[in-house]
């Protein structure tokens, strides 16, 4: 058997199903294009069938990011599948993922079906969707917890049917990984034509063994993997791509794998989604995690000091972490300005670059030393900007112990400029609400994280704000060296998403 292992990535489907995640169409592109260049095996784009804004997402990535399997998943009716052929049907490879439950539980209480109804219904899912691509993968939802016997029933059924992909999840993260391992063995053995497909696994972090449960289905015959970039997903999440693959990595000589991934992408992709999801990654994660590679203890520190396996098993530069020296300041010109972004993998056109120094300029003038990470910071900023309705011009706060906070604001919109002044329960608040008025656009903070980017009391401030508008969520970004500047920016940051998204909606743009 091959010891190829295929990467399967969610982060654009399961992974925004996290509670809160809502990604736009550009930001969706913007990761995809970033998983490429990563060299995962296939992309889930999203499920077309939720939303017309989900359908258009993974349309744009069929129909512009080269290189994996592009999919997109739908439950098993001749509708859902339609409509993701629609979606999937322009990109180089594409694949069509289709799923139903074959555990009692899901189909007593969720289906109202019988196991010989869903047994049909998988095979003529299959069979349907085979008319149109010939690369078709069927999830057995809740597997994990389905009768066996079952289960390899459906699977024979589903293969039979022309499936070339079969994905067994353990959809609410029960399983723990003897077990699961010995599950994905048992149906290698009982299915007859298990040869002509290839079984897949997909494992949820509930009890926090969703990795060891995907690396125990792999050594056990599964040869593909479902994972997200951080491990984001329903509830706990997915397992985490970045640990499975730097698991097959490091304990090469243990599993004997294959993966095809350009390592060095693996921090920038971790980062990207971070903020680009606002789901902050816990400093202790492993691999991603900003103390990932810290060594805090005197002791380990002498030891990494005199040879780093001592205390380290990765290293840090295999994932793209660069702990460069070289820092630099306001009198720094364009052209070192220009070989650290190309060292940090950014490679600007002029006008991009002209724009990204003025803005290195700036800081700089607030900030002795700017660090890679200030450096990344930035660039994102201007890399992923959507276009601007409202500008921030001028903020002004009043604020202290024993007064009411009060803010004057003035945004520039369509080269006017307009002014605001109001009051709140604090300085943020007071500059929003200004903003508000401005706007009428009346957006409620629902989540807020402000994050120093680098060290040092001038360090830069990223806030992260999720703002609801509408009933939606809409992520903000903000990046000032003043933090209440940083709030503001990002709250203008999510009204100007959404402005941009309304007019999309309304044909507009
Ligand atoms: O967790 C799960 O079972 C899933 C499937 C629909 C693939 O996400
Ligand atoms: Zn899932």
């Amino acid at each position: 058997m091959s010891n190829r292992i295929y990467l399967f990535d969610t982060t654009l489907r399961d992974g925004e199903q996290s509670p809160g995640v809502s990604l736009n169409v550009e930001e969706k592109l913007e990761i995809a294009q970033q998983l490429a260049r990563l060299g995962v095996d296939i992309i889930e784009a999203g499920f077309p069938v939720a939303s017309q804004g989900d359908f258009n997402a993974v349309k744009t990535i069929a129909d512009n990011v080269k290189g994996p399997v592009i999919t997109g998943l739908c439950r098993a009716t001749r509708g859902d599948i339609d409509r993701t052929w629609e979606a999937v049907k322009s990109a180089e490879s594409s694949r069509i993922h289709t799923f139903l439950a074959t555990s009692d539980i899901h189909l007593k209480h969720k289906l109202e079906k019988s196991r010989e109804e869903a047994l049909v219904q998988a095979v003529e899912a299959v069979k349907y969707a085979k008319k149109y691509c010939s690369d078709v993968e069927f999830s057995a939802e809740d597997a994990s917890r389905s009768d066996i016997n079952y289960l390899a029933q459906v699977v024979e059924g589903v293969i039979d049917a022309g499936a070339t992909v079969v994905n067994l999840p353990d959809t609410v993260g029960y399983a723990v990984p003897e077990e699961f391992g010995q599950f994905i063995k048992t149906i290698m053995e009982k299915v007859s034509n298990i040869d002509k497909a290839i079984i897949s696994i997909h494992c949820h972090d509930d009890l926090g063994m969703a990795v060891a449960n995907s690396l125990a289905g792999i050594m056990n015959g599964a040869r593909q993997v479902e994972c997200a970039v951080n491990g984001i997903g329903e509830r706990a999440g997915n397992a985490s791509l970045e640990e499975i693959i730097m698991a097959i990595y490091t304990r090469k000589a243990f599993y004997d794998k294959e993966i095809n991934v350009s390592y060095k992408e693996l921090y920038r992709t971790s980062k990207m989604v971070s903020t680009l999801t606002g789901m902050s990654i816990q400093p202790n994660k492993a691999i991603v995690g900003k103390n990932a590679f810290s060594h805090e203890s005197g002791i380990h520190q002498a030891g990494v000091l005199k040879e780093k396996s001592t205390y380290e098993i990765m290293s840090p530069e295999l994932i793209g972490i660069n702990r460069s020296n070289i820092v630099l300041g306001k009198h720094s010109g364009k052209h070192a300005f220009n070989n650290k972004l190309e060292e940090l993998g950014f490679k600007l056109d002029e006008e991009e670059l002209s724009k990204a120094f003025i803005n290195f300029k700036e800081i700089a003038d607030k900030k002795k030393e700017i660090t890679d990470e200030d450096i990344e910071a930035l660039i994102k900023e201007q890399v992923w900007a959507i276009p601007e309705r409202f500008t921030l011009n001028y903020l002004h706060i009043s604020s202290g112990t024993s007064i009411v906070p009060t803010a004057t604001v003035k945004l520039t919109v369509e080269k006017f400029i307009f002014e605001a002044a109001a009051t709140g329960d604090g300085p943020v608040d007071a500059a929003c609400k200004a903003v508000d008025k401005i706007t009428d656009i009346y957006g409620k903070m629902v989540d807020y994280k402000l994050n120093a980017v680098s060290s040092g009391k001038d360090a830069l401030g990223e806030v992260l704000s999720q703002i609801k508008i509408h009933g939606k969520n809409y992520n903000g970004r903000g990046l000032s060296t003043d933090i209440i500047e940083a709030s503001v920016k990002s709250y203008i940051n999510a009204i100007n998403k959404y402005y941009y998204e309304q007019q999309k909606d309304n044909g507009e743009i």
